[in-house]
């Protein structure tokens, strides 16, 4: 049976209109600008309104990818979300944008590799279309950290931001679309980054509220560790694996976390930051929505051209890192 060429056909993105800048939190808690820019390269980021949930963000991302490629949303058989922030716990999140969108004909799945998740997603959708079992696959990545992260805890609360984009999978021209895919993960043991509360593990009580483990709880250093190493090595396989080098590369679009994470990849992958898609400064970390929203920005603003060779590259909670080497369809 002949290969199938599997990319994307069209992309799509959603940024709550609420803005919050780095001045914002010099309001509420012990920080500053100047600390928040300098250790992370964020100037703002985007919080979802009250009555926004995570789905409503992935609908509006999703019907913006649709438009883009210039399809109907009962054309779509597959939800993939990514997301770390669901509506509910019970009842998937990708149901909920099944509903809103009108993809009446769709299977819906939500998966978590949080920060990675976009990437994973985009992955298993080449699987399922690779495989026959789907045709177009929608992927999601969608989050509202705004609603898991302890607005006193200044550790976290400037670090992240809410979003969500889209991309819809399905065979492409001959030569182009994703060329290689890595997916790695690895226990963190340690709860380097993690929400302790809501889960099988530990209940939702009373205490654990009092606990504030409801919030996402993160060590630092722990994670700028991994993430470090994390970028390089699942850029690295990703290439290995299409028989590729780094100097092939035309643009690395990494997950938006924090700028010196970003130029540590770059200096050891040996591909100039220049070569790196940014707009962490705008968003702040939306988790498995950042990648996606920085391709569609790129790919709107013209910097993606039809046989460009793009990497994807997350890293996050599980922990998780991943890869996709694409050669842009159109
Ligand atoms: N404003 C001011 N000071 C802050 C602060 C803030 N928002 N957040 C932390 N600090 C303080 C700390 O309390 C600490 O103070 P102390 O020395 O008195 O205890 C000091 O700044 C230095 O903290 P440290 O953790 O050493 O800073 P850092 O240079 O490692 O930067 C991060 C902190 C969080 C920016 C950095 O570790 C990081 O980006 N890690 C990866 C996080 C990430 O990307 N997570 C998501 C992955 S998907």
């Amino acid at each position: 049976m002949a290969q199938k060429n599997i990319g994307i056909i069209g992309v799509g993105a959603y940024l709550p209109e609420k803005v919050v800048t780095n001045f914002d939190f010099e309001k509420i808690i012990d920080t500053s600008d100047e600390w928040i820019r300098t250790r992370t390269g964020i100037e703002e980021r985007r919080f979802a309104t009250e009555n926004q949930a995570t789905s409503d963000l992935g609908a509006e991302a999703a019907k913006k990818a649709l438009e883009n490629a210039g399809i109907s949303a009962d054309e779509i058989d597959m939800i993939i979300l990514a997301t770390a922030t669901p509506d509910y716990l019970v009842q998937n999140t990708a149901c909920i944008i099944q509903e809103l969108i009108g993809a009446k004909n769709a299977g819906a799945i939500d998966v978590n590799a949080a920060c990675s998740g976009f990437v994973y997603g985009l992955a298993l959708a080449k699987g399922m279309v690779a495989s026959g079992i789907n045709k177009k696959v929608l992927v999601i990545g969608a989050e509202v950290f705004s609603r898991i992260v302890d607005m006193e805890d200044r550790n976290t609360c400037v670090l992240f931001g809410d979003g969500a984009a889209a991309a819809i999978v399905t065979e492409v021209e001959c030569g182009t679309g994703i060329i290689s895919e890595f997916l790695g993960a690895e226990a963190d043991k340690t709860g380097s980054l993690r929400t302790i509360a809501g889960g099988s593990k530990v209940p939702l009580t009373r205490e654990a509220l009092d606990k504030k483990e409801n919030f996402i709880q993160m060590k630092g250093q722990d994670v700028f560790k991994f993430a470090v190493k994390a970028l390089p090595k699942a850029t690295l396989e990703a290439l290995d694996k299409a028989s590729m080098k780094a100097s092939d590369i035309d643009m690395v679009i990494p997950h938006q976390a924090n700028v010196r994470i970003i130029e540590a990849a770059s200096k050891r992958l040996e591909i100039p930051i220049e070569r790196f898609y940014l707009n962490l400064n705008k968003y702040g970390n939306t988790s498995s929505a950042s990648i996606g929203i920085a391709l569609f920005e790129a790919w709107e603003k013209g910097l993606i051209k039809k046989g460009d060779v793009i990497a994807l590259t997350g890293f996050g909670a599980g922990l998780t890192y991943a890869s996709v080497i694409i050669k842009w369809s159109y």
